[in-house]
């Protein structure tokens, strides 16, 4: 194989999803770090370009900084994999899994890894839906979220029986299926995951009263701590079940898992990300940098696990 250096690489930002701002970020930042390390990179926007036409055009491999639907769900994966062009992250599967919340949950779930109490609603039967029912099994607050989005797009938080059907609503206007889940009164954390190595969690303190698009991507407000502060065994355990989560989807490459605690404070997995964000203030370069890795080194490694 021809050494990296002098293989013409695209790297794949912007794209069609709701999350194509952030993925333009995300990807202008991986594009400098490669170019500034000596990489042959260029932007590729699928947007405009057509990914089966890669290879035609020089291309040999492909940096993903592709941030939801279209992108980080299997679609490009398999336009690459047809084309035989290597990539980053995730494969068809775990990309196409991880995007439906639902299904990932209950992948979970079925290895016996913990996650919030949650109700299925769907586009055929939410004309059976029972609010005082759910609000009887799942208490209040609620957490409505879509099945397949990102960002925090089409998130409600559920403070009074009243209010569900209309979050649910508008959550199934972004997908057909619905999560009502159990809130999650503990704190919230970020755990990546790089090469098969846990890296150290981040803890969130949104400005709000959730991690949601103003918090993530507008607010100055929204503290995060690196290491998050938890005792060793804590630690222990959460880079056990964090691993356990990535190895249970099938991840490969890199990903960061979302993790929240219940009143508890028991740990429950919340949702795989496999195109994490990386603009110079993102979260998985925060916590790479604390054992080691400037942002560029982490994209060159990134780069380097790409299949
Ligand atoms: N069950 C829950 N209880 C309380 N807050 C939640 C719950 N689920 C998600 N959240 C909050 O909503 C945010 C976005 O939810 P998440 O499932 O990670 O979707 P997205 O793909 O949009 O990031 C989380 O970062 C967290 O702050
Ligand atoms: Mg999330």
């Amino acid at each position: 194989m021809k050494p990296l250096k002098q293989q013409k690489i695209a790297v794949l930002m912007g794209g069609t999803s709701a999350e194509r701002e952030v993925s333009l970020n995300s990807g202008n930042a991986v594009l400098n770090a490669l170019r500034t390390q000596g990489y042959d990179a260029h932007p590729v926007d699928p947007k405009e370009v057509p990914v089966l036409e890669l290879k035609q055009q020089g291309f040999e491999r492909a940096f993903n900084i592709l941030h939801g639907r279209g992108g980080e769900d299997g679609i490009i994966q398999g336009a690459l994999e047809q084309i035989g062009l290597p990539y980053t992250g995730c494969d068809v599967m775990t990309s196409a899994l991880t995007m439906d919340k639902m299904r990932t949950k209950m992948l979970w779930k079925g290895f016996g890894l913990p996650i919030a109490e949650m109700e299925i609603v769907t586009k055929e039967n939410v004309t059976e839906l029972n609010p005082s029912k759910i609000v009887e099994r799942l208490g209040l607050p609620l957490m409505v979220k879509p099945s397949r989005e990102g960002s925090s797009v089409g998130l409600t938080k559920v403070n009074a029986v009243e209010e569900l059907t209309v979050a649910v609503e508008t959550a199934l206007e972004c997908d057909d299926t619905v999560l009502i889940e159990e809130w999650l009164s503990g704190v919230e954390m970020t755990v990546p995951v790089l090469d098969n190595q846990v890296l150290p969690a981040v803890q969130i303190i949104p400005d709000g009263e959730f991690y949601d698009y103003h918090a993530k991507y507008i607010s100055d407000n929204t503290q995060y701590i690196c290491p998050a502060p938890l005792s060793k065994a804590r630690e222990e355990e959460l880079h056990r079940l964090v691993k356990a989560a990535y190895d249970a989807v099938g991840c490969r490459g890199w990903s960061r898992i979302d993790v929240m605690t219940d009143s508890k404070g028991e740990f429950r997995l919340v949702e795989v990300n496999t195109t994490p964000g990386m603009t110079n203030h993102s979260l998985f370069p925060k916590s790479a940098a604390t054992v080691g890795y400037t942002f560029e080194k982490l994209v060159e490694k990134i780069l380097e696990l790409s299949v």
